[in-house]
């Protein structure tokens, strides 16, 4: 994949710039640069094997770029961990549906709000206070 919507400035929202990317010799992304600004809906699109899903993979940190930043709210995200970039609001689906068998659809889309709760462990186990709070307040979001 190679794709230059050249990057604007660094600012709020993603900005991707000459993002490389190789398995041995097979270039998956050559010079990618691209920017969403916050609020705007934009589409990766190409054939099977373009790269798309690697492009995801390296923004959410799955794969180590060989080549280029990710900022994203300003901040250059290049070495966080992916736990690292889900904590300030990084989020994605798999292309391969990746749900828990087992939990309910509401256990499973509260996972994905669970990086951005404060509640501990202890509080948890009591369920009372802030751990009460927090869960009532995540429903009403759902
Ligand atoms: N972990 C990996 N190891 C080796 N090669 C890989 C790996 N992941 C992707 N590739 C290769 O990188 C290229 C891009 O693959 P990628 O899965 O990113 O494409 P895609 O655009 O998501 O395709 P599709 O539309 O089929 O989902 C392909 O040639 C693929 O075989
Ligand atoms: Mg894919």
């Amino acid at each position: 994949m190679a794709m230059s919507d050249q990057a604007s400035s660094p600012s709020a929202g993603l900005t991707v710039s000459h993002l490389s990317l190789a398995f041995g010799g097979l270039k998956a992304l050559s010079d990618v640069s691209f920017s969403v600004a916050p609020g705007s809906i934009t589409a990766v699109i190409g054939p099977n094997g373009a790269g798309k899903t690697s492009l995801f993979n390296c923004i959410s940190g799955f794969y180590r770029p060989s080549a280029g930043a990710i900022e994203f709210d300003g901040s250059d995200i290049s070495k966080f961990h992916p736990p690292a970039r889900a904590k300030i609001g990084l989020a994605r689906t798999f292309q391969n549906i990746a749900l828990f068998r087992g939990m309910t659809v509401l256990d499973n889309i509260k996972l994905g709000r669970h990086a951005h709760m404060r509640t501990n462990v202890f509080d948890a186990l009591w369920y009372f206070g802030r751990a009460r709070r927090e869960e009532l307040e995540l429903r009403s979001e759902i």
